[in-house]
C-alpha cells in the first residue's frame, strides 16, 4: 500500500466520504511532522483499529508565542512519508498555513476553560486556545472519526477530549501511552534540540516523576510533600531549570489537600535549548 499525500481540505473531505461511504472508520493522527516512535505508536493503535487512517502533518502557528520555536521547529516531510507508510497510514494531510488559515488573522477561536488555568497553559499563555483551535478545525475536516492523542501531552489530551465532547463533535478521542527512550526520556520531536550533554541530562525529568510515585507508593499523600520531592531531584541536575512540577487529581487537574484515586505527576522543564514536558499516572488508594 502506498500513502497518500493530500495538501487540500476538500481533498481530505472527499476522501473520508468515500471511505466512510465504503464502511470503514477513520482513524485520525493529528501531528506536528518530524515523527518519531511516539507517533507510529499513535498511527499503530489507529491502524488496529480503523479501516483507513489519517495522519495530519501541520505545524500549527496558533499555539507558538512570540518568542517560541516555530520558526525552527524541525520539519521532515520525506521522512514522515517514509514513517507513515510503514505504519500502515493510508493518507497524510500535510496543508500549508494559506489552505488552514485562508483569511490571514483569526477571528474565530476555540478555549477550554479551567483545566488551561494551570500547568503548561499558565506557562503558554495561549498555547491551549492554539491548540484547541487546531485541533476543532482538524475534526471538522475529517468529519466523524476516531482520533488518536498521547499521554505525553497529558494536559492537551483532557483539553482536547473535552472540546469533542463540549462542542459534540462526531469523534471519540483515544489517548495513548507514552512512548520512552531506553533511559526513560519521553520521545519528543524537541529532543532533536538537544546536545549530548543536555541530551544526557534529559533523563532528569522521568527520575522526578519516579520519585513522585515512590513517595506515593510509600504513603504520601499530600502534593505539597510529593512535588518537594520532585523538585529536590530535578535540582540534583544542573542542567535541568524547573518550569513546574505538580501532583494532581488525574481528572480535573486540581490540587486537593490530600490526593486520592488516579493521580497525574506533571513536569516541565528547560533543558538547554529544549522545553520539555513529561508527566506519570499513579494510583493513590
Ligand atoms: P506533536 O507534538 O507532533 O504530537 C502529536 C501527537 O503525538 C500528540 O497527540 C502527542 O501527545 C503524541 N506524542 C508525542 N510524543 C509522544 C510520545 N513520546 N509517546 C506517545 N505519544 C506521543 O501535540 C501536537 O503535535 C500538536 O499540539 C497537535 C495536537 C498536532 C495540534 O497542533
Amino acid at each position: 500500500m502506498t500513502v497518500r499525500l493530500l495538501r487540500t481540505i476538500a481533498e481530505v473531505r472527499a476522501a473520508h466520504d468515500e471511505a466512510r461511504h465504503a464502511g470503514r472508520t477513520i482513524g485520525l493522527v493529528p501531528t506536528m511532522g518530524y515523527l518519531h516512535a511516539g507517533h507510529a505508536s499513535l498511527m499503530d493503535a489507529a491502524r488496529a483499529e480503523c479501516g483507513s487512517v489519517t495522519a495530519t502533518i501541520f505545524v500549527n502557528p496558533l499555539q507558538f508565542a512570540a518568542h517560541e520555536d516555530l520558526s525552527t521547529y524541525p520539519r521532515d516531510l520525506e521522512g514522515d512519508l517514509a514513517l507513515a507508510k510503514a505504519h500502515g497510514v493510508d493518507i497524510v494531510f500535510a496543508p500549508d498555513v494559506e489552505e488552514m488559515y485562508p483569511s490571514g488573522p483569526v477571528l474565530t477561536t476555540v478555549s477550554v476553560r479551567e483545566i488551561t488555568a494551570t500547568l503548561d497553559g499558565a506557562s503558554r499563555p495561549g498555547h491551549f486556545d492554539g491548540v484547541a483551535t487546531v485541533v476543532a478545525k482538524l475534526f471538522a475536516i475529517a468529519g466523524a472519526c476516531r482520533a488518536y492523542f498521547g499521554e505525553k501531552d497529558y494536559q492537551q489530551l483532557l483539553v482536547v477530549s473535552r472540546m469533542a465532547h463540549d462542542l459534540s463533535f462526531p469523534v471519540t478521542v483515544v489517548g495513548c501511552p507514552t512512548i520512552r527512550e531506553a533511559d526513560g526520556l519521553a520521545m519528543s520531536s524537541r529532543n532533536v534540540y538537544l546536545g549530548p550533554e543536555d541530551r544526557a541530562a534529559a533523563p532528569a525529568l522521568k527520575h522526578c516523576l519516579d520519585a513522585g510515585a515512590a513517595a506515593i507508593a510509600a504513603g504520601e499523600r499530600s502534593p505539597d510533600a510529593i512535588e518537594a520531592t520532585m523538585s529536590s531531584v530535578l535540582a540534583g541536575e544542573p542542567r535541568a531549570t524547573m518550569d513546574y512540577v505538580a501532583a494532581v487529581d488525574a481528572r480535573t487537574l486540581e490540587r486537593p489537600a490530600s490526593l486520592r484515586g488516579e493521580v497525574r505527576l506533571l513536569v516541565a522543564a528547560q533543558v538547554g535549548p529544549a522545553r520539555l514536558i513529561d508527566n506519570l499516572g499513579v494510583h493513590a488508594d
